[in-house]
């Protein structure tokens, strides 16, 4: 057992004590988010009551987990805030920097070489400061955390955008950056906007081909990217209690695709089930003693409009099998209309690779569903036209599925086996293609579908649906094929339809427990060591205070159009290997984001030179002399993952402001711990008065404060002048950390 017992029996023992006082205090029935989160307000005696939407609160969360590409930022400044071990139980997971290649073992065997010194680092401070690490190949952040240390009414952040996987467990976790996870370890106040509650409740059943993915799929394409940034998303309704905790966990996982703060269950006979089948059981049986506290009050079930900012309601009687695409998880489209789809926008018909697993959908009832599918064209004689591959997201999933013949089933159809990590969920894919600049087509179970995510490629069209469909896809190799209706050719020339998929939310004999992965710390005396003249990482080195002056004549540095996410300002794939090295990195700041003057990426002008170079290139050149600049962009700026490197590149290459029609909340929050100023063009169409070879100022910081508007000034080319207004979310805490350089500069 890897858990904190003792942590969970001193939880579960003062939990309804904190939510009875807080109901009091804040005179009405409560919600389950409210319970979790003012059951963990930082100061327990608080009797404040928050306006969501409006206030910043103070949070003290149970538990920290960091995947290797964020740990190694968040550590190195954990590192700095000289503390000698992490106040709060925390875990490292090295999930992200295995590349997907040629099959699991000599992936990973390639991986610990190629990654030694990342892997080792992390180890040793893990190890040092009282931190769990889960080694290369144990397997996916998300899926571990579930397996392992997910508790119902807990609260967790994690420096993975897909944190709230674990709301599954009836959890509150939080996708943030590695300084909001130094906060926590640090033992210091957690700050958060108080978020709205938007309630989605789930009546009727599921059946046939629907999974648990269809109803975060149909919901994306209801709430768009941005219809839940700082809003956490509430499941309730018999639906709800009839899904497994791991479909339960999987809709969760993609709140994050619409932009949800967290997503939450309440807890059920399917999370207790869970509990036990994953060796949890004295955590189920407190959980079960306090059950009718880890569900929302029954007047708000009731009548949920009253307590729930926005109600959204959905049938999982009728619900059909969706897949959404490409390029953004939200446009949604149920199977029966997606052939139409294909042919009205002329997008490559064959499908030519079909990828499952991930975070996302590696449970053992989405790999049973799965396997269900691929074994029918065994059993039926049929061709599998395109290659399959399969991300395990745990040992415990592996072993388990490998006893169970699915492994062997996926196998006996081609199906490469990977290792138990992110592999193309996260650009770590080494795809072999006849010609990268062929339009193509590819589905997949993850959560995320952004140009360039799986593979580098532009020209790649990348679906999300479910595994099973995926699955029933890759078969066909044909993206107008609905198995719901149409029949397949088999090698005996007979048409044959797939059946619906079967399979088990647990397994009948119980999960294989092998070696999972985990190495426990030993403590303060393990050394740590940065090579000097290491390529991958570097320590960190504090930012400069504000020097108090007003931020006058910034060249604009790239004005960015349309979907600007963390992918286009920090690119994964090929660049997760310097996520250690900020200096290494930031090579590849804002590479990915669209010049709107010249419908470029990478390609903006130097006004010191007179030419067109790359951002980062242009950057570092205006920082070696001094000169601040400003990036200025669309809505949703920073929308996607957690990576503060999006927000740190900026502020390490002099960029000060980043001016946007608007932010995503994780983003936006990571500019403000770097100590960069992100504001909004308090009238949108401002936007457009922004001229190429412009120079803006941003004045009004002497006296700024929360609330009160800051002015930008564009000089033109031409010799006029142009003024107008700029918001801001900063609260007292946030300037300091500003005028400090950065947060962690104020600790
Ligand atoms: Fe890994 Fe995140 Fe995908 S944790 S599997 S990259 S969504």
């Amino acid at each position: 057992m890897v858990h904190d017992i003792e942590m969970l029996k001193r939880f579960y023992s003062s939990f309804v004590d904190r939510v009875a006082t807080s109901r009091s205090n804040i005179g009405h029935p409560m919600t389950l988010a409210e319970k979790i989160l003012y059951a963990h307000l930082y100061d327990v005696n608080q009797t404040t009551t928050f306006q969501r939407g409006e206030d910043y609160v103070n949070f003290r969360p149970d538990r920290v987990a960091m995947q290797d590409a964020t740990a190694q930022m968040a550590l190195l400044q954990f590192m700095n805030a000289g503390k000698t071990k992490s106040a709060v139980p925390a875990t490292v997971h090295c999930d992200h920097l295995i590349q997907a290649y040629k099959g699991a073992g000599i992936d990973i065997e390639t991986a610990t070489s190629t990654n030694k010194e990342v892997y080792d680092f992390l180890r040793d401070v893990s190890s040092k400061y009282g931190i769990g690490f889960w080694k290369p190949g144990a397997g996916i952040i998300h899926q571990v955390v579930l397996e392992n240390y997910a508790f119902p009414g807990g609260m967790m952040v994690g420096t993975d955008s897909h944190t709230p996987n674990a709301g599954g467990l009836g959890m509150i976790a939080i996708g943030v950056g590695g300084a909001d996870a130094v906060d926590v370890m640090t033992g210091m106040e957690w700050e958060l906007k108080m978020p709205k509650l938007i309630g989605v409740k789930l009546t009727g059943k599921m059946n046939g081909w629907a999974s648990p993915k269809d109803v975060i799929l149909k919901l994306a394409g209801i709430l768009t990217v941005k219809g839940g940034t700082n809003a956490i998303i509430e499941y309730f309704g018999e639906g709800a209690a009839s899904l497994s905790a791991t479909g339960k966990a999987t809709i969760c996982n993609m709140g994050a695709e619409v932009g949800a703060t967290t997503s939450v269950f309440a807890y059920d006979a399917q999370i207790s089930e869970y509990l036990r089948a994953t060796e949890r059981a004295e955590v189920a049986d407190m959980a079960d003693a306090i059950a009718a506290d880890l569900q929302a009050d029954p007047e708000v079930y009731a009548a949920p409009e009253k307590y729930y900012d926005r109600i959204i309601e959905i049938d999982l009687s009728t619900l059909e099998p969706y897949i959404n695409g490409p390029f953004t998880p939200d446009a949604a489209c149920p199977i029966s209309e997606f052939a139409a789809k294909v042919i009205a926008n002329d997008y490559p018909r064959k499908m030519e690779v079909g990828l499952i697993g991930s975070c996302t959908n590696s449970s053992y009832q989405d790999i049973s569903r799965a396997a269900s599918v691929a074994r029918q064209a065994i059993d039926q004689n049929l061709k599998v036209s395109s290659p399959l591959i399969v991300n395990p997201g745990s040992e415990r999933v592996y072993q388990t599925a490998l006893r169970d013949g699915m492994i062997d089933t996926f196998e006996s159809v081609g199906g490469t086996i990977m290792a138990n990590a992110c592999g193309p969920c996260i650009g770590q894919w080494k795809r072999i293609t006849d010609d990268p600049t062929r339009k193509n087509a590819i589905v997949t179970s993850f959560n995320r579908n952004f140009a360039k995510r799986a593979d580098g490629n532009p020209n790649t069209f990348a679906f999300v649906a479910s595994p099973e469909l995926t699955v029933a896809l890759t078969i066909a190799g044909d993206l107008c094929f609905n198995p719901l209706k149409d029949t397949l050719t088999n090698a005996d020339g007979e048409q044959v339809k797939l059946a619906e998929p079967q399979g088990s939310n647990l397994p009948a004999k119980g999960f294989v427990q092998g070696d999972n992965g985990y190495i426990a710390p030993t403590g303060a005396s393990t050394e740590i060591n940065i090579d000097p003249s290491s390529s991958r990482l570097q320590v960190l080195q504090p930012f400069q205070a504000w020097d108090g002056n007003e931020l006058l004549n910034m060249p604009l540095l790239i004005k960015a159009q349309g979907k600007c996410t963390t992918d286009h300002i920090s690119m994964a794939g090929p660049w997760l290997r310097f996520r250690g090295h900020l200096e290494n990195i930031s090579d590849n700041m804002l590479m990915g984001a669209v010049n709107a003057f010249n419908g470029k990426t990478n390609s903006v002008y130097n006004r010191e030179t007179g030419e067109y170079d790359a951002v980062s290139a242009v950057a570092k050149q205006y920082k070696s002399l001094d000169i601040a600049s400003i990036v200025v962009a669309e809505e949703n700026y920073g929308e996607g993952s957690s990576r503060e490197h999006a927000a740190m590149e900026p502020r390490f290459l002099n960029v000060r402001v980043i001016l946007a029609k608007s932010f995503a909340r994780i983003h936006e929050t990571n500019l403000k711990k770097q100590g960069m100023l992100a504001l909004t063009f308090a009238n949108k169409d401002d936007y457009n008065r922004i001229q190429e070879h412009d120079k803006i100022s941003i004045v009004g910081l002497g006296s700024f404060a929360p609330g009160r508007s800051l002015m930008a000034i564009l000089q033109h080319e031409d010799g006029t002048q142009e003024s107008f207004e700029v918001l801001h979310t900063y609260n007292e805490q946030q300037i300091g950390w500003f005028r400090a350089g950065s947060a962690l500069n104020s600790k």
